[in-house]
Protein backbone atom coordinates (compact mmCIF):
# COMPACT_ATOMS: atom_id res chain seq x y z
CA UNK A 1 0.00 0.00 0.00
CA UNK A 2 0.96 3.56 -0.96
CA UNK A 3 -0.07 6.78 -0.19
CA UNK A 4 -0.95 9.06 -3.24
CA UNK A 5 -2.71 12.73 -3.94
CA UNK A 6 -4.14 13.14 -7.22
CA UNK A 7 -6.21 15.92 -9.22
CA UNK A 8 -9.39 15.36 -10.48
CA UNK A 9 -10.41 18.72 -12.52
CA UNK A 10 -14.44 19.83 -11.55
CA UNK A 11 -15.59 19.13 -14.90
CA UNK A 12 -15.08 15.38 -14.37
CA UNK A 13 -16.20 15.24 -11.01
CA UNK A 14 -19.44 13.00 -11.93
CA UNK A 15 -16.61 10.25 -12.95
CA UNK A 16 -14.65 10.44 -9.81
CA UNK A 17 -16.05 7.02 -8.05
CA UNK A 18 -15.25 5.47 -11.13
CA UNK A 19 -11.79 6.95 -11.36
CA UNK A 20 -11.10 5.87 -7.64
CA UNK A 21 -12.66 2.52 -7.95
CA UNK A 22 -10.48 1.98 -11.09
CA UNK A 23 -7.16 3.06 -8.92
CA UNK A 24 -8.36 0.42 -6.09
CA UNK A 25 -8.43 3.23 -3.72
CA UNK A 26 -8.96 2.83 -0.06
CA UNK A 27 -9.14 5.13 2.41
CA UNK A 28 -10.36 8.33 0.32
CA UNK A 29 -10.12 11.82 1.35
CA UNK A 30 -11.43 14.60 -0.14
CA UNK A 31 -8.86 17.73 0.49
CA UNK A 32 -9.56 21.36 -0.66
CA UNK A 33 -12.00 22.12 -4.24
CA UNK A 34 -10.34 19.47 -6.40
CA UNK A 35 -7.87 16.89 -4.70
CA UNK A 36 -8.20 13.14 -3.71
CA UNK A 37 -5.58 11.67 -0.94
CA UNK A 38 -6.00 7.43 -0.98
CA UNK A 39 -3.82 4.44 -0.32
CA UNK A 40 -3.48 2.07 -3.00
CA UNK A 41 -2.04 -1.42 -3.75
CA UNK A 42 -2.36 -0.69 -7.62
CA UNK A 43 -0.02 3.04 -7.85
CA UNK A 44 0.42 2.06 -11.64
CA UNK A 45 -2.82 2.89 -12.72
CA UNK A 46 -2.22 6.75 -12.01
CA UNK A 47 -0.03 6.60 -14.77
CA UNK A 48 -1.13 3.67 -16.98
CA UNK A 49 -5.13 2.79 -16.90
CA UNK A 50 -8.31 4.30 -18.66
CA UNK A 51 -8.45 6.47 -15.36
CA UNK A 52 -5.33 8.02 -15.66
CA UNK A 53 -6.04 10.70 -18.23
CA UNK A 54 -8.83 12.32 -15.63
CA UNK A 55 -5.92 12.83 -13.29
CA UNK A 56 -4.39 15.99 -13.79
CA UNK A 57 -1.59 15.93 -11.45
CA UNK A 58 -0.33 13.59 -8.34
CA UNK A 59 2.58 12.95 -6.16
CA UNK A 60 2.98 10.12 -4.13
CA UNK A 61 2.62 11.14 -0.15
CA UNK A 62 5.59 10.73 1.74
CA UNK A 63 4.90 12.95 4.07
CA UNK A 64 1.22 14.19 5.73
CA UNK A 65 0.53 16.15 8.42
CA UNK A 66 -3.31 16.15 9.06
CA UNK A 67 -3.24 19.62 10.86
CA UNK A 68 -5.46 23.04 11.05
CA UNK A 69 -1.93 25.02 10.13
CA UNK A 70 -4.50 28.41 11.16
CA UNK A 71 -4.35 26.72 14.78
CA UNK A 72 -0.80 25.59 15.05
CA UNK A 73 1.53 27.80 16.37
CA UNK A 74 5.43 27.59 14.99
CA UNK A 75 3.99 25.68 12.03
CA UNK A 76 5.96 26.93 9.03
CA UNK A 77 9.32 26.44 11.17
CA UNK A 78 8.21 22.45 12.59
CA UNK A 79 7.14 21.87 9.16
CA UNK A 80 10.64 23.10 7.56
CA UNK A 81 12.79 21.18 9.94
CA UNK A 82 10.34 18.04 9.57
CA UNK A 83 10.56 18.05 5.87
CA UNK A 84 13.91 18.94 5.69
CA UNK A 85 15.07 15.41 7.95
CA UNK A 86 12.78 13.49 5.62
CA UNK A 87 13.84 14.53 2.40
CA UNK A 88 17.21 16.29 2.52
CA UNK A 89 19.14 12.84 1.54
CA UNK A 90 16.99 12.53 -1.52
CA UNK A 91 18.65 15.35 -3.04
CA UNK A 92 15.64 17.04 -4.87
CA UNK A 93 16.26 19.87 -7.35
CA UNK A 94 13.81 22.08 -5.56
CA UNK A 95 10.98 22.59 -3.14
CA UNK A 96 8.03 23.75 -4.19
CA UNK A 97 4.38 24.43 -2.71
CA UNK A 98 1.00 24.49 -3.46
CA UNK A 99 -2.68 25.31 -2.26
CA UNK A 100 -5.10 22.99 -1.90
CA UNK A 101 -7.56 25.08 -2.32
CA UNK A 102 -6.19 27.98 -4.85
CA UNK A 103 -9.55 29.13 -5.74
CA UNK A 104 -10.13 30.25 -1.93
CA UNK A 105 -10.82 33.55 -1.56
CA UNK A 106 -9.18 33.71 1.36
CA UNK A 107 -5.08 35.17 1.21
CA UNK A 108 -4.14 32.55 4.55
CA UNK A 109 -2.76 29.73 2.42
CA UNK A 110 -1.60 31.65 -0.17
CA UNK A 111 0.90 33.67 2.21
CA UNK A 112 1.23 30.59 4.39
CA UNK A 113 2.31 28.55 0.98
CA UNK A 114 4.83 31.34 0.13
CA UNK A 115 6.42 31.91 3.66
CA UNK A 116 6.50 28.07 3.94
CA UNK A 117 8.82 27.81 0.95
CA UNK A 118 10.73 30.49 1.95
CA UNK A 119 11.70 29.12 5.12
CA UNK A 120 12.40 25.58 3.49
CA UNK A 121 14.70 26.42 0.92
CA UNK A 122 16.49 28.30 3.58
CA UNK A 123 16.81 25.57 5.64
CA UNK A 124 17.77 22.89 2.90
CA UNK A 125 20.40 25.57 1.37
CA UNK A 126 19.70 25.07 -2.04
CA UNK A 127 22.79 25.39 -4.27
CA UNK A 128 23.17 28.50 -6.59
CA UNK A 129 22.14 26.91 -9.28
CA UNK A 130 18.57 25.63 -8.19
CA UNK A 131 15.95 26.54 -9.82
CA UNK A 132 14.94 29.74 -9.13
CA UNK A 133 10.77 29.44 -11.27
CA UNK A 134 9.36 26.01 -11.40
CA UNK A 135 10.51 26.59 -15.61
CA UNK A 136 13.42 26.61 -14.85
CA UNK A 137 12.99 22.68 -13.36
CA UNK A 138 14.66 19.81 -14.99
CA UNK A 139 11.63 18.00 -15.84
CA UNK A 140 12.86 14.56 -15.17
CA UNK A 141 14.75 15.52 -11.79
CA UNK A 142 12.52 14.79 -8.74
CA UNK A 143 11.38 18.07 -6.67
CA UNK A 144 9.61 18.07 -3.50
CA UNK A 145 6.38 19.18 -4.31
CA UNK A 146 4.00 20.04 -1.12
CA UNK A 147 0.61 20.77 -0.87
CA UNK A 148 -0.90 22.75 2.06
CA UNK A 149 -4.53 24.02 3.04
CA UNK A 150 -6.60 23.80 6.09
CA UNK A 151 -6.60 19.96 5.83
CA UNK A 152 -2.88 20.20 6.57
CA UNK A 153 0.42 19.32 4.94
CA UNK A 154 0.77 17.15 2.02
CA UNK A 155 4.38 16.24 0.89
CA UNK A 156 6.01 13.82 -1.86
CA UNK A 157 8.81 13.42 -4.14
CA UNK A 158 8.33 13.64 -8.11
CA UNK A 159 9.31 14.73 -11.31
CA UNK A 160 7.52 17.59 -12.74
CA UNK A 161 7.06 15.21 -15.80
CA UNK A 162 5.87 12.19 -13.48
CA UNK A 163 3.60 14.70 -11.48
CA UNK A 164 2.02 16.41 -15.31
CA UNK A 165 3.21 19.63 -14.15
CA UNK A 166 6.17 22.40 -13.64
CA UNK A 167 3.72 23.62 -11.00
CA UNK A 168 2.37 21.93 -7.42
CA UNK A 169 -1.50 20.99 -8.88
CA UNK A 170 -0.43 20.76 -12.80
CA UNK A 171 0.68 23.54 -15.18
CA UNK A 172 0.69 27.49 -14.39
CA UNK A 173 -2.40 29.51 -13.94
CA UNK A 174 -2.84 31.75 -16.74
CA UNK A 175 -5.71 33.96 -15.76
CA UNK A 176 -7.79 35.76 -18.67
CA UNK A 177 -8.06 39.08 -19.24
CA UNK A 178 -12.18 39.43 -20.18
CA UNK A 179 -11.55 42.84 -21.83
CA UNK A 180 -8.57 41.64 -24.49
CA UNK A 181 -9.53 38.02 -24.85
CA UNK A 182 -11.02 37.02 -28.30
CA UNK A 183 -11.79 33.89 -26.77
CA UNK A 184 -10.96 31.20 -23.78
CA UNK A 185 -9.03 29.27 -26.38
CA UNK A 186 -6.38 31.90 -25.98
CA UNK A 187 -5.54 30.64 -22.63
CA UNK A 188 -5.91 26.68 -23.93
CA UNK A 189 -2.66 27.11 -25.45
CA UNK A 190 -1.06 29.23 -23.67
CA UNK A 191 -0.98 26.81 -20.82
CA UNK A 192 -0.46 24.26 -23.41
CA UNK A 193 2.70 25.59 -24.25
CA UNK A 194 3.70 25.57 -21.39
CA UNK A 195 2.95 22.28 -20.32
CA UNK A 196 5.03 21.32 -23.64
CA UNK A 197 8.10 23.44 -21.93
CA UNK A 198 8.56 19.56 -19.94
CA UNK A 199 9.47 17.92 -23.26
CA UNK A 200 11.16 20.34 -25.34
CA UNK A 201 11.81 23.47 -26.27
CA UNK A 202 9.78 26.49 -27.26
CA UNK A 203 9.85 26.90 -30.71
CA UNK A 204 11.86 29.73 -32.00
CA UNK A 205 10.03 33.23 -33.29
CA UNK A 206 8.91 32.86 -36.91
CA UNK A 207 8.23 29.64 -36.90
CA UNK A 208 5.25 28.42 -38.85
CA UNK A 209 1.72 26.97 -37.52
CA UNK A 210 -0.96 25.76 -39.49
CA UNK A 211 -3.99 26.31 -37.47
CA UNK A 212 -7.09 24.20 -38.29
CA UNK A 213 -10.58 25.62 -36.88
CA UNK A 214 -9.27 28.53 -35.84
CA UNK A 215 -12.17 31.38 -35.56
CA UNK A 216 -12.85 33.48 -33.52
CA UNK A 217 -9.27 33.27 -33.26
CA UNK A 218 -8.32 33.05 -29.48
CA UNK A 219 -5.35 30.50 -30.32
CA UNK A 220 -4.65 32.53 -33.42
CA UNK A 221 -4.00 35.49 -31.40
CA UNK A 222 -1.86 34.21 -28.62
CA UNK A 223 0.53 32.41 -31.37
CA UNK A 224 0.90 35.70 -33.34
CA UNK A 225 1.85 37.71 -29.95
CA UNK A 226 4.49 35.09 -29.85
CA UNK A 227 6.10 36.44 -32.90
CA UNK A 228 5.53 33.00 -34.77
CA UNK A 229 3.55 32.91 -38.35
CA UNK A 230 0.24 31.33 -38.76
CA UNK A 231 -2.01 30.09 -41.80
CA UNK A 232 -5.44 29.84 -40.48
CA UNK A 233 -8.17 28.05 -41.35
CA UNK A 234 -12.03 28.18 -40.65
CA UNK A 235 -15.33 28.08 -42.00
CA UNK A 236 -16.24 31.09 -39.65
CA UNK A 237 -14.24 34.27 -39.66
CA UNK A 238 -11.95 35.56 -37.65
CA UNK A 239 -11.84 38.69 -34.82
CA UNK A 240 -11.18 42.11 -36.54
CA UNK A 241 -8.35 42.30 -34.06
CA UNK A 242 -6.81 40.02 -35.80
CA UNK A 243 -6.63 41.77 -39.10
CA UNK A 244 -3.37 43.95 -38.45
CA UNK A 245 -1.29 40.87 -37.93
CA UNK A 246 1.06 41.16 -41.12
CA UNK A 247 2.58 37.39 -40.04
CA UNK A 248 -1.18 36.06 -40.47
CA UNK A 249 -2.81 34.24 -43.00
CA UNK A 250 -6.45 33.54 -42.94
CA UNK A 251 -8.53 31.30 -45.16
CA UNK A 252 -12.04 30.91 -44.43
CA UNK A 253 -12.95 27.86 -45.72
CA UNK A 254 -13.57 23.92 -44.70
CA UNK A 255 -10.32 22.20 -43.83
CA UNK A 256 -10.94 19.09 -46.17
CA UNK A 257 -10.71 21.85 -48.88
CA UNK A 258 -7.64 23.36 -48.19
CA UNK A 259 -4.15 22.09 -49.90
CA UNK A 260 -1.21 23.96 -48.94
CA UNK A 261 0.45 26.40 -51.37
CA UNK A 262 3.47 24.94 -53.94
CA UNK A 263 6.59 24.72 -51.29
CA UNK A 264 4.94 25.24 -47.81
CA UNK A 265 6.14 23.81 -44.92
CA UNK A 266 4.69 23.84 -41.52
CA UNK A 267 6.47 24.01 -38.18
CA UNK A 268 3.68 22.79 -36.11
CA UNK A 269 0.24 22.01 -36.87
CA UNK A 270 -2.57 22.59 -33.80
CA UNK A 271 -6.36 22.07 -34.21
CA UNK A 272 -8.92 22.58 -32.10
CA UNK A 273 -11.97 21.81 -34.59
CA UNK A 274 -15.38 20.54 -33.34
CA UNK A 275 -17.28 17.75 -34.48
CA UNK A 276 -16.32 13.97 -34.82
CA UNK A 277 -12.34 13.74 -32.96
CA UNK A 278 -11.79 10.87 -35.69
CA UNK A 279 -12.56 13.50 -38.60
CA UNK A 280 -10.41 15.96 -37.36
CA UNK A 281 -7.35 14.05 -36.31
CA UNK A 282 -7.86 12.38 -40.29
CA UNK A 283 -7.58 16.14 -41.24
CA UNK A 284 -4.61 16.83 -39.55
CA UNK A 285 -3.01 13.81 -40.91
CA UNK A 286 -3.91 14.67 -44.16
CA UNK A 287 -1.65 17.82 -43.81
CA UNK A 288 1.06 15.96 -41.25
CA UNK A 289 3.37 15.28 -45.13
CA UNK A 290 3.67 19.52 -45.04
CA UNK A 291 5.15 19.38 -41.05
CA UNK A 292 8.99 20.07 -40.82
CA UNK A 293 10.68 16.65 -39.26
CA UNK A 294 10.45 17.02 -35.28
CA UNK A 295 7.30 19.22 -35.85
CA UNK A 296 4.88 19.33 -33.32
CA UNK A 297 1.35 18.96 -33.60
CA UNK A 298 -1.11 20.41 -30.89
CA UNK A 299 -4.54 18.14 -31.13
CA UNK A 300 -7.99 19.21 -29.10
CA UNK A 301 -9.47 15.77 -28.50
CA UNK A 302 -13.51 17.01 -27.86
CA UNK A 303 -15.39 14.05 -26.18
CA UNK A 304 -18.59 15.37 -26.41
CA UNK A 305 -20.75 12.35 -27.03
CA UNK A 306 -18.68 9.77 -25.50
CA UNK A 307 -20.38 9.24 -22.15
CA UNK A 308 -18.46 7.09 -19.86
CA UNK A 309 -14.73 5.93 -19.14
CA UNK A 310 -14.43 3.62 -21.53
CA UNK A 311 -16.71 5.33 -24.39
CA UNK A 312 -13.31 8.10 -23.69
CA UNK A 313 -10.32 5.08 -23.85
CA UNK A 314 -11.85 3.66 -27.07
CA UNK A 315 -12.55 7.13 -28.81
CA UNK A 316 -8.90 8.48 -27.67
CA UNK A 317 -7.42 5.15 -28.59
CA UNK A 318 -8.65 4.98 -32.12
CA UNK A 319 -7.31 8.88 -32.40
CA UNK A 320 -3.92 7.80 -31.36
CA UNK A 321 -3.77 4.81 -33.70
CA UNK A 322 -4.43 7.43 -36.56
CA UNK A 323 -1.80 9.73 -35.80
CA UNK A 324 0.56 6.99 -35.73
CA UNK A 325 -0.26 5.34 -38.88
CA UNK A 326 0.76 9.24 -40.04
CA UNK A 327 4.09 9.28 -38.46
CA UNK A 328 2.72 11.00 -35.78
CA UNK A 329 4.61 10.47 -32.30
CA UNK A 330 2.45 10.37 -29.09
CA UNK A 331 3.93 13.00 -26.38
CA UNK A 332 1.73 13.57 -23.82
CA UNK A 333 -1.85 14.24 -22.88
CA UNK A 334 -3.40 16.34 -20.18
CA UNK A 335 -6.29 18.40 -19.23
CA UNK A 336 -5.65 21.70 -18.81
CA UNK A 337 -7.53 24.39 -17.04
CA UNK A 338 -9.73 25.89 -20.10
CA UNK A 339 -10.21 22.07 -21.08
CA UNK A 340 -13.73 21.38 -20.52
CA UNK A 341 -15.19 17.75 -21.69
CA UNK A 342 -11.79 17.47 -23.30
CA UNK A 343 -8.02 16.94 -23.33
CA UNK A 344 -5.35 18.00 -25.29
CA UNK A 345 -2.79 16.07 -27.02
CA UNK A 346 0.56 16.39 -28.18
CA UNK A 347 2.44 14.50 -31.07
CA UNK A 348 6.03 15.08 -32.50
CA UNK A 349 6.53 14.24 -36.41
CA UNK A 350 9.91 11.54 -35.82
C1 LIG B 1 -13.79 25.45 -30.62
S1 LIG B 1 -13.85 26.40 -32.06
C2 LIG B 1 -12.21 26.97 -32.20
C3 LIG B 1 -11.85 28.07 -31.25
C4 LIG B 1 -10.52 28.67 -31.59
N1 LIG B 1 -9.45 27.72 -31.42
C5 LIG B 1 -10.19 29.92 -30.85
O1 LIG B 1 -9.06 30.01 -30.33
O2 LIG B 1 -11.01 30.85 -30.77
C6 LIG B 1 -13.94 25.19 -33.31
C7 LIG B 1 -13.91 25.75 -34.71
O3 LIG B 1 -13.68 24.69 -35.61
C8 LIG B 1 -14.25 25.05 -36.84
N2 LIG B 1 -14.35 23.86 -37.70
C9 LIG B 1 -14.74 22.60 -37.37
N3 LIG B 1 -14.67 21.79 -38.43
C10 LIG B 1 -14.19 22.54 -39.45
C11 LIG B 1 -13.88 22.25 -40.81
N4 LIG B 1 -14.06 21.03 -41.31
N5 LIG B 1 -13.41 23.25 -41.59
C12 LIG B 1 -13.24 24.51 -41.08
N6 LIG B 1 -13.51 24.83 -39.81
C13 LIG B 1 -13.98 23.86 -38.99
C14 LIG B 1 -15.58 25.67 -36.44
O4 LIG B 1 -16.06 26.52 -37.46
C15 LIG B 1 -15.20 26.41 -35.16
O5 LIG B 1 -14.98 27.76 -35.41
Amino acid sequence: MSAHLIRISEVFSSYTREILEILAAEKVKRLGSEYYLFQTEHAERITNSPAARFIRWHIPVEHSWPCNPEKMDGFIEKAAQTIYYKFESLNPQTMLVGQLDPSSTKRYYKALASNFRGRALQVFEFPERAPKAAEDQNSSRKTLFCMLGKEGLFCGMASPKESNGFYPGGTKYISQNAEDTISRAGAKVAEALHYLGMFRPDLPEGSHWLELGASPGGMTSELLKRNYRVTAIDRAPLDARLNAYKALTFLRDDVSEFIPPRGARYDAILSDMNGPPRQAIAHVTRLTDFLNPGGIVIFTLKTTGAESIPEIDSLEKEVLEIAEKAGLTFVARTHLTYNRQEFTLFFEKA
